[in-house]
């Protein structure tokens, strides 16, 4: 059983959720052996990974609807220590397939927990509904990205309430392990605003890595590749890696 599995979760679409997981969990897999799970119809984690959704069997979707067991939906990447639950197209439908389940916010949790990896982390879709709740009653920690706009804190109360939610009753022992700006712009005079007023309201669950907006990590993806096998050298690649080990020290 995996020791912690950590959901990356924003309700907002384009915060930089799959970019951090994907990363994350890439510059994690130096060391430990780790499991990411791609829990966003969008595929977004798949496809940066360098898979074709359109031709993979069997994934999240599969695995929620216990079609198949964890070892049939894993694919193995190019990183030795990393492997994949990729999202298939099918996974667009499951929220309304397991609205009437028993049990349906445990789906991923009783999936999960035949997981040899210490690590597993979860890119959400940006949404609230049952495929969240899924990662986060399967998870130990969360991940918040927020992205360092004018409307950074819009949306957070929301998630966070939601959190408040899923500890008084699904998972009590969630904890929130941080809060990482994304998509950070030195020359934009706003950013600096932005980040003092993500400090005063997360205190030191803000962590000290931002991520600056990087072209690097915006390309990545589109090779199908960790912004370390596109370009280690580039900022983008010494942020994750070095949010990785203030995450490696808060574990
Ligand atoms: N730090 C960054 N610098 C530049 N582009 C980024 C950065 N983080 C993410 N992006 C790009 O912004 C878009 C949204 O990021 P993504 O990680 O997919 O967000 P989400 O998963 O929250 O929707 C993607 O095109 C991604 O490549
Ligand atoms: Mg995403």
């Amino acid at each position: 059983m995996a020791s912690r599995i950590i959901s990356v979760v924003n309700q907002k679409g384009g915060v930089g959720k799959t970019t951090t997981a994907v990363n994350l969990a890439s510059s994690l897999a130096n060391k430990i052996d780790v499991l990411l799970v791609d829990l966003d119809p969008q595929g977004n984690a798949t496809s940066g990974l360098g898979f074709d959704k359109a031709n993979i069997a069997s994934g999240s979707y599969q695995l929620l609807a216990g079609q198949v067991n964890l070892t049939d939906a894993a694919l193995k990447t190019r990183q030795a220590r990393l492997t994949l639950v990729p999202a298939t197209s099918d996974l667009a439908g499951a929220e309304v397939e397991l609205v009437n389940q028993p049990a349906r916010e445990f789906k991923l949790k009783s999936a999960l927990a035949s997981a040899s990896q210490p690590l597993i982390i979860i890119d959400c879709p940006p949404s609230l509904g049952l495929l969240t709740l899924n990662a986060l009653a399967a998870s130990t920690s969360l991940i918040i990205p927020v992205q360092s706009e004018y409307y950074a804190l819009e949306g957070l109360g929301q998630l966070l309430n939601t959190v408040q939610q899923v500890r008084g009753g699904l998972n009590p022992n969630l904890e929130l392990l941080g809060v990482v700006l994304t998509m950070y712009d030195r020359r934009n005079s706003l950013a600096e605003q932005v980040k003092a007023e993500v400090e005063n309201y997360f205190g030191d669950k803000l962590f000290k890595t931002v991520v600056p907006r990087n072209v690097r990590l915006a390309e990545a993806p589109g090779f199908g590749a960790t912004v370390f096998e596109h370009d280690k050298f580039s900022k983008g690649a010494r942020a994750y890696k070095s949010l990785a080990k203030e995450v490696a020290s808060r574990l």
